[in-house]
């Protein structure tokens, strides 16, 4: 085994971020600690924390901190105490420069459901069978860095938002799509509006165009309208699923509810290759949760462990981790919101300390850690 040394930059940012963030950076503590490596962590402010802070929602000492870490954990950002901000100044522009300065133009969502937490999920269990498929979102382009206008008061008030696609934006993500079916299932399905909008025609050109230099994929398109509506029906037909990085926002929270809780889906974003990538929770910063010790840790937990597969090629060790997490559900633990009727709950930091203790009951054998990268 070669330990490895790796530098992750932590934004914990706002509402319930400091806390599921604090979580995760201890189990990976753990993880470094058991199997060898040495991680350091730097935590930087960012979203209305830095706000308050700096001034800025990505300050520039944020920005170069990250440019500088193999890898960057993030909580979440925003909250009611920003929103009377202008749209350019708040907590999500810091997310949205992030993206674009680092050039984030792939968002992966596994959707995968837990086998300890399938009573949780609204669909019912047959239609729950084979449920294993993973969103990739275009990033960094679209109508969310298209140009946006509000203009004029009250009844005259008007607005627009661009936007926009180029065929090199949408080839680069889609051949990210294609790789990736091609390692799972080999089926792809590129979601699109391309019977009313000229971008999603673009879109369906350039993934059919595409789709001739990976043979063994199977392609289909669908409408989002459709798709929406086929992730509720037979969530089972999806392998891999592209699309434009605003639908993508949409169906991945519809997805995530499959899983049971929102709270529990981890991302990874990321650029080119040897470029850090920024993993985060698809939550938000729940406001009214924070700092009452039960928001669930998960998603910034899962998000560590899509960290030390994707990004560090530790895939051992995320095993590890995973494998307790899902003894700790079994054995009956859950946070509020992943709690059955009747269930118990415990708060957030005892969640936590029960995964670490299954840690340290089931070592890492060094036999068992991952090759490195
Ligand atoms: C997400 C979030 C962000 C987005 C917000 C916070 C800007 O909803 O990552 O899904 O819309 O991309
Ligand atoms: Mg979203």
């Amino acid at each position: 085994m070669t330990p490895l040394r790796k530098n992750i930059a932590v934004l914990p940012g706002d509402g319930i971020g400091p806390e599921v963030t604090r979580a995760a950076v201890d189990i990976l503590q753990d993880c470094a600690s058991a199997f060898g490596h040495h991680f350091d962590f730097r935590e930087l402010p960012f979203g209305g924390a830095a706000i308050d802070a700096c001034g800025a929602p990505l300050p520039e000492e944020t920005l170069a901190g990250c440019r500088a870490s193999d890898a960057i954990l993030l909580g979440a950002i925003g909250g009611p105490k920003w929103e009377a901000l202008p749209l350019g100044t708040r907590p999500e522009a810091g997310l949205l420069g992030l993206r674009q300065q680092l050039d984030l133009y792939i968002n992966l969502r596994p959707i995968r459901l837990r086998p300890a937490l399938r009573g949780i999920s609204p669909l019912r269990l047959e239609r729950l069978e084979g449920c294993d498929f993973e969103i990739i979102r275009e990033l960094a382009g679209d109508i969310y860095f298209g140009e946006h206008t509000l203009r004029g008061m009250g009844r005259d008030a008007q607005a627009s938002d661009v936007a926009a696609y180029s065929a090199a934006e949408v080839e680069r993500v889609a051949r990210y799509a294609f790789e990736r079916a091609r390692a799972r299932k080999r089926r792809l399905t590129s979601v699109d509006k391309a019977n009313v909008l000229a971008t999603s025609t673009l879109w369906r050109q350039t993934v059919t165009a595409l789709a001739r230099e990976y043979p063994g994929v199977t392609v289909d398109h669908l409408y989002v309208d459709n798709a929406a509506m086929q992730i509720l029906l037979r969530p089972s037909q999806f392998d891999v699923i592209l699309t434009g990085n605003l639908f993508g926002d949409i169906l991945s929270d519809e997805a995530a509810a499959l899983a049971g809780s929102i709270g529990l889906i981890p991302s990874m974003s990321r650029g080119r290759d040897g470029e850090p990538a920024l993993y985060e929770p698809i939550h938000g910063s729940a406001p009214t949760l924070a700092g009452k010790d039960v928001a669930c840790p998960l998603g910034a937990i899962f998000s560590a462990t899509l960290m030390l597969r994707e990004s560090f090629g530790l895939d051992a060790e995320s095993e590890w981790i995973e494998a307790a997490i899902d003894r700790v559900l079994d054995s009956g633990f859950r946070t509020a919101d992943i709690a059955e009727p009747g269930g118990r709950a415990v708060g957030g930091s005892e969640f936590t300390a029960r995964i670490r203790s299954e840690l340290k009951a089931v070592p890492a054998g060094r036999e068992r850690s991952g090759a490195g990268a």
